[in-house]
């Protein structure tokens, strides 16, 4: 297919279905989504570490590692945070292409965007809501930046002057102020057994 930048798509002999029936698994993207301190990587980490153990092939994309990285060029404003969530989606889609199961833990505040991955990924894209209050979220305060905020040594953080758009049909919510870990991790696994992501 030729685009008006002259730049053409090459097709490759090995296509994602060849992938998937080698590793026996579906590519998808697990897209968990939540405020700061809501368990996002916690959950993330321990539903990877149950999908390892059982032989998957995984892997696991998380906001403050990626922003040491790809995207240390991008900082919290609205037209950074677009911007990281598109680099994000592009990225989750490569590994989906590659067959692997795609776990993407971003705050991912705005609707549209989250959206906008999803368009990108279409059937592959499960979005999770890693639902925690923002009073709870503060009191656990994991790196201390929720007192920064409020001391207003950092700007535009979510939840107190950065706005969060809850999800308003996810696939899956989990409520970490409610649910244990490996409970949340369970029911996340049980969908991709449910639903034939993994057999
Ligand atoms: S976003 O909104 O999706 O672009 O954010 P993300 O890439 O997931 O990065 C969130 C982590 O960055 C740290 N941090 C901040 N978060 C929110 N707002 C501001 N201003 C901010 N500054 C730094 C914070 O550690 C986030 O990690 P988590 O794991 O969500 O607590």
């Amino acid at each position: 297919m030729m685009s008006d930048n002259n730049i053409v798509w090459h097709d490759t002999n090995i296509k994602k279905e060849d992938r998937e029936a080698l590793l026996k698994q579906k590519g998808v993207v697990l897209w968990f989504t939540g405020l700061s301190g809501s368990g996002k990587s916690t959950v993330a980490n321990a539903v990877e570490k149950k999908l390892f153990e059982a032989g998957r092939a995984t892997y696991l994309l998380d906001g403050d590692n990626i922003r040491h990285g790809l995207n240390k060029d991008l900082g919290f404003n609205t037209r950074d945070r677009i911007e990281n969530i598109r680099r994000i989606a592009e990225v989750s889609k490569l590994f989906v292409d590659a067959g692997i199961i795609t776990l993407s833990a971003f705050i991912s505040p705005f609707i549209e965007d989250r959206n906008n991955v999803r368009g990108l990924l279409k059937d592959r894209y499960i979005e999770i809501f890693v639902d925690c209050s923002l009073n709870v979220c503060e009191g656990r305060d994991p790196k201390g930046l929720y007192k920064k905020a409020r001391a207003r040594e950092i700007k535009d953080f979510t939840g107190i002057d950065s706005p969060y758009e809850k999800p308003i049909n996810p696939e899956i919510i989990v409520r970490t102020d409610i649910q244990r870990v490996d409970e949340c991790a369970s029911e996340i696994i049980k969908y991709l057994t449910v639903n034939g992501f993994i057999g």
